[in-house]
């Protein structure tokens, strides 16, 4: 197993190198090349993401990145020059966000019930596509234009994978997420795509629900939703608000797929370089190592993923979440339990 990994910057190095202890114990022959992108490298050297190291990154199995940002380097660089372009050069297009509630883990909610959900977002096109522009710049009359990118090929391949997805799991349920009535040539494609490929999963229940109501209930009654497919940017926010009812962004894990397989698959933590607790030792690993698991799963390295789930499913069940210890601590504990 070849991983190259991107440590980032801030929590990315700590929370990595935790992952990686733990990934250690499961697969001790994987080898490792580390690769140093994200904002030292921009600053030193002004590169984002050269040419060659694109190469040498996909000559590897997967990729396990920290992550990347800092306050010094200005908002949309290292995002759309490192991150999003590593998603549109390896066509991560789907973008596997799991929400699930650990027993022992607190939810903000009172009553959360049984909450385990997979957001399967779509990862290369929507609005994140790029596809705008400004014009006047500078001036009263400036135009900014962010056009909404929705293929027939690319909805397909992602509704494809989320219903193979809700097959494969016991309530076998699937919620299309969109905006239907208002964004009605998007919402129309997306709706048909759906419709389609439910002809060839009758044993998948569908429901449809417009993003604003989802926002209700995933905090009236999260427990309700199985499989979520849905398009870029509403995957992003909902992922961050099913992140916060199932205990918080320590834990949230995620994957950016080629599920072709053509080009390396990349799994990172959902949190960012959080740069107000680097350098702390205080960040939660569990996120990154919980990707570590969805790396695993991706490579056909079952056992060892579930090896991984459980022991920090035990953790999450017998920690003190008033003092969970640091980051070496929790990456210790879960190294051993593995
Ligand atoms: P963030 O996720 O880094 O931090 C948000 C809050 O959550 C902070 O209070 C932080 O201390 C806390 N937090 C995050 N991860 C944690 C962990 N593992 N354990 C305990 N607490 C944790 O998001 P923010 O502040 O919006 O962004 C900071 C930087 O990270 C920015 O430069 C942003 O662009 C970048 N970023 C990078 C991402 C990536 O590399 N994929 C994703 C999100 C943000
Ligand atoms: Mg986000």
């Amino acid at each position: 197993m070849r991983l190259a990994v991107i440590p980032g910057d801030g929590i990315g190095p700590e929370v990595i190198a935790e992952a990686l202890k733990v990934l250690g114990e499961v697969i001790p022959t994987a080898e490792i090349t580390r690769y140093d992108l994200g904002a030292a490298r921009w600053h030193a050297t002004g590169e984002l993401l050269p040419e060659s190291v694109l190469g040498e990154l996909r000559d590897h199995d997967a990729i396990l990145l920290g992550a990347v940002g800092d306050p010094s380097v200005p908002s949309g660089i290292l995002e759309r020059g490192l991150l999003l372009r590593l998603r549109f050069e390896l066509d991560h297009h789907v973008n596997l966000r799991p929400a699930r509630l650990y027993p022992g883990v607190k939810s903000p909610l009172a009553e959360p019930g049984e909450v385990d959900m997979v957001v399967v977002r779509e990862g290369t096109e929507g609005l994140y596509a790029g596809n705008g522009g400004l014009l006047r710049k500078d001036t009263p009359h400036e135009i900014a234009t962010e056009v909404s990118v929705n293929t027939s090929f690319g909805v397909e391949r992602v509704v494809r994978d989320a219903f193979a997805r809700a097959a494969a799991r016991p309530r076998k349920h699937l919620t299309l997420v969109h905006k239907t009535n208002v964004l009605t040539h998007a919402g129309s494609l997306w709706s048909r795509v759906v419709e389609e490929v439910s002809l060839q999963h009758p044993d998948v229940t569908v429901a449809y629900q417009h993003v604003d109501a989802t926002t209700i209930h995933m905090v009236t009654d999260p427990a309700r939703f199985d499989v979520i497919v849905t398009d870029n940017l509403f995957g992003d926010i909902l992922t961050d608000l099913a992140a916060a009812v199932t205990g918080g962004i320590g834990l949230a894990a995620s994957g950016n797929l080629d599920i072709t397989r053509r080009n390396p698959s990349m799994f990172e933590p959902v949190h960012g370089s959080a740069p107000d607790i680097a350098g702390q030792g205080i960040a939660d690993p569990t996120a990154a190592v919980l990707s570590v698991a969805l790396l695993l799963d991706h490579l056909g390295e079952h056992e060892s993923a579930r090896r991984i789930e459980a022991s920090v499913a035990f953790d999450l069940a017998t920690r003190d979440h008033s003092s969970p210890g640091g980051t070496f601590a929790i990456g210790d504990r879960l190294a051993a339990l593995v």
